[in-house]
């Protein structure tokens, strides 16, 4: 029988600074009570000039396998899922495999946009469930604010920073990601893009004076679509895992707008009380919300071992999806590791490793 994919660990990092709807209405024509009441957004938190998509990454992911109790030489497979990478390439995933010193893990970046995290999930699941690999390390991950035109009121007050990350363990105990479902309409690609610097609008200073590297929305289309998909992802995850709705203890939904939420779990007939919301707090994070809103759902007892939780979400794509969970918890811790005292050892590894290539190519570039 194949193995179940449980979630073991899980990590957060947020930016320090933080941009309040007050913040916002010295930069454009805009106020507090229509963020609120348009989108349930109080405040989110934003990067400064030292951080990035990678390092919140690290951060998260060193927070999730402290929680799993796992050294990250242990980890087999890294899955970073952004919208906004470190760079093109190479892929966040392999900066922070080499940050976190997770010395046997493959590496790739994948981009669903704000779904990315569950399409992520299912990736890894599925890895573990053919018995591919034992341990991996899922993380949504976004510093959007990059790509925010900051003059654009219908944009700017929607996304904030952040990532989150999960700890996968192959366990033969029942339980952990029961089912998974992934969708996607290119028809709707129009409708949220950042249209500029990549291969079909390079780089130049049109785009740039047009401001073709920021995020453009159509956002009452994306709403439309969002109300729509949430509720049938979710009703579809379920039947997948041969479960009912009142199965279900605890929805961890995509947060983009908190209207988009109550819209969807209406629909659902599932009361508010059963969903987790933190959009006030973070504005939205994109494929980072999930696994942020899970960890603080745990910090709120919200997620007891046992439950039935459906995480369900919505992008750019247009891309949506769900992923039913049957919560187990960390296993029993049975060793201690610290993966944060890595940090010296694993600095110290990638200098060496940098060395040594640098060496081999002095002594064999000529003869190649
Ligand atoms: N402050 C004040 N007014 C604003 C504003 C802001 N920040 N942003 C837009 N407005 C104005 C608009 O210009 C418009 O004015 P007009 O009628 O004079 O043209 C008015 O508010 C209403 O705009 P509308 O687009 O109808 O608002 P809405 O109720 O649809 O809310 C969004 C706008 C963007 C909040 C909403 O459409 C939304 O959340 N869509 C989904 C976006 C999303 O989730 N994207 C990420 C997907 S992962």
């Amino acid at each position: 029988m194949s193995p179940y994919a449980h979630i073991t660990g899980w990590g957060m990092a947020v930016p320090a600074k933080v941009l309040t709807n007050e913040d916002l209405e010295k930069m454009v024509d805009t106020n507090d009570e229509w963020i609120q009441s348009r989108t349930g957004i109080r405040e989110r938190h934003i990067v400064n000039d030292e951080e990035s998509t990678a390092s919140l990454a690290k951060d998260a992911a060193l927070n999730a396998l402290r929680v799993a109790n796992l050294n990250p030489t242990e980890v087999e497979l890294i899955i970073v899922s952004t919208s906004s990478p470190e760079h093109i390439f190479p892929a966040t995933a392999c900066l922070v495999q080499d940050q976190i010193g997770a010395s046997h893990a493959g590496a790739f970046d994948l981009l669903a946009a704000c779904s990315g995290f569950i399409y992520a999930l299912n990736m890894a699941t599925q890895a573990i469930r053919s018995g591919s690999v034992k341990n991996a390390l899922v993380i949504g991950a976004e510093t959007l604010s990059r790509f925010v035109n900051w003059e654009d009121r219908n944009t700017c007050v929607l996304f904030g920073d952040g990532a989150g990350a999960f700890v996968l363990q192959s366990g033969d105990e029942p339980g952990g990601v029961l089912s998974a479902v992934m969708r996607s309409d290119g028809s709707g690609a129009n409708l949220l893009t950042v249209p500029a610097g990549g291969s079909h609008l390079p780089t130049s200073s049109e785009t740039i004076l047009h401001k073709q590297h920021t995020i453009h929305m159509n956002g009452r289309e994306v709403f439309r679509f969002a109300t729509r998909v949430m509720a049938q992802a979710t009703k579809e995850v379920i039947a997948a895992a041969q479960l009912q709705i009142e199965d279900i203890q605890l929805v961890i939904p995509h947060q983009a707008n908190l209207r988009i939420i109550e819209a969807a779990m209406r629909g659902l007939d599932i009361p508010k009380d059963q969903c987790f919301i933190n959009i006030e707090r973070y504005g939205n994070t994109s494929t980072a919300s999930i696994p942020i809103a899970t960890c603080e759902a745990i910090q709120q007892g919200r997620l007891h071992s046992g439950d039935n939780t459906v995480f369900v979400g919505f992008g750019a794509g247009l891309t949506w999806g769900a992923a039913l969970v049957r919560w187990s918890g960390p296993f029993l811790p049975y060793r201690h590791i610290y993966p944060a005292s890595y940090r010296l050892w694993v600095a110290i590894r990638s200098k060496l490793l940098r060395m040594v290539r640098r060496i081999e190519g002095w002594i064999w570039g000529r003869n190649i």
